[in-house]
């Protein structure tokens, strides 16, 4: 017999203090679980689907996928670059905005360097940060979202990257472009500001985001999009960064060759020119925000106005509780406990009958006294 030996012996001294990134419960999981159909608001995912001209690109290209997609990515990189008006150079992919938050990490911070986020944040921002042994600086919310005031008082010697989520997940909360552009006035130039933008074609409010400019002027910024949201192309996974060429050249020396894969790269190239699937993907988040937060404020359900296309409800029960409640009932949320609210659910706003059942669901389960309540 080999002599028995534990793998944590082999492991970096941060990564066994490392919690992993739980998503959303599948809804397969819950379906099989309780045998009947669930509905799924708990990922930010578009409910109308993906784009019909990304499923159409899909079928054109299943017979090559025993072919390497191309690592450049060339098609969507240059398309990418005619739509927002920048360098093929200065655009880089993703498998998901996630990849690319992680690539940050990955490329800039090492153990004794700060990477600073807010807490109540996207939890990737700090799983990227701990998981290349850096030091993690996290500044609370000030009105439920990022005080960008905090993030630059934060800054020292050693801080290289600060993640910003623009709308901010999971409270819906936004920086204005004027707010970011003090802020990034008061950044030294040789921190890297992560504005991560997932939500960006949902914001309905003209102040919102400069961040190209940012791009364009050379500042030291990377914005990040993804067609996860409004493309509906989550499972794909791609998503894509854009700066300055320096940085691409940086971040590509890092980045895993074929992380578009050649599915996603094609569906994404077609998604891109589907306007309409866009405007409509929109047009129903807004009215159905609508319906759904009339409908909480009716409820007496105390919730934070959101400028994407979910939202953060506040029971003011535990969380989890809750959570399980609904569950049975055959509706996913997200419990907010992990982000530092205990009495509050994320809710990602779905088609009509989807959120008329989370609404009669949420009104059942908010009739029955809790068992914890806090
Ligand atoms: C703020 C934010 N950034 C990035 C992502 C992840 O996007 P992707 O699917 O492109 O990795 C999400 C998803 O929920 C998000 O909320």
């Amino acid at each position: 017999m080999p002599e028995r030996f534990s793998i944590n012996e082999l492991l970096l001294p941060w990564v066994g203090r490392i919690r992993p990134y739980p998503p959303g419960k599948p809804i397969e999981e819950v379906e099989r679980e309780l045998g009947r159909t669930a509905i799924k608001l708990a990922s930010n995912e578009n409910p109308l689907g993906p784009s019909p001209k990304a499923l159409a690109a899909l079928h054109q290209h299943l017979s090559k996928i025993h072919l390497y997609p191309d690592g450049n990515g060339y098609y969507l990189r240059r398309r990418l670059a005619e739509i927002h008006q920048l360098e093929m150079a200065q655009i880089i992919l993703g498998a998901g905005s996630t990849d690319l938050i992680e690539l940050v990490a990955r490329t800039f911070l090492t153990a004794g360097d700060e990477g600073i986020t807010s807490e109540s944040s996207f939890y990737i921002y700090r799983l990227a940060i701990d998981e290349v042994g850096a030091n993690l600086v996290q500044t609370p919310l000030r009105d439920e979202t990022f005080d960008l005031a905090a993030l630059a008082h934060a800054i020292t010697p050693r801080t290289k990257v600060i993640y910003i989520g623009n709308p901010n997940n999971p409270t819906g909360t936004l920086a204005t472009a004027e707010e970011m552009d003090r802020f990034l006035s008061a950044v030294p130039p040789r921190v890297l500001v992560v504005l991560d933008e997932a939500y960006y074609d949902y914001v309905p409010r003209p102040d919102y985001s400069r961040s190209l400019e940012y791009v364009r002027q050379g500042r030291n910024v990377l914005v990040l999009r993804t067609f996860s949201k409004v493309h509906g192309l989550a499972g794909l996974r791609i998503g894509y960064g854009l700066g300055h060429p320096e940085l691409m050249g940086a971040l590509n020396r890092m980045r895993s060759p074929f992380n578009a894969s050649r599915l996603a790269q094609a569906a994404a190239l077609a998604a891109l020119d589907d306007r309409e699937h866009v405007a409509r993907s929109v047009e129903s988040n807004r009215q159905e925000m609508k319906f759904v937060t009339q409908e909480l404020a009716l409820l007496g359900v105390r919730y934070t106005p959101s400028a994407a296309n979910f939202v953060l409800i506040d029971t003011g029960r535990d969380c989890e509780e809750d959570f399980v409640r609904l569950l049975r009932e055959g509706i996913i949320v997200r419990p907010m406990k992990l982000y530092g609210f205990p009495t509050r659910l994320r809710v990602t706003i779905g088609v009509r009958p989807d959120n008329a059942r989370f609404l009669e669901a949420l009104k059942r389960i908010m009739a029955v006294p809790a068992a914890t309540s806090r």
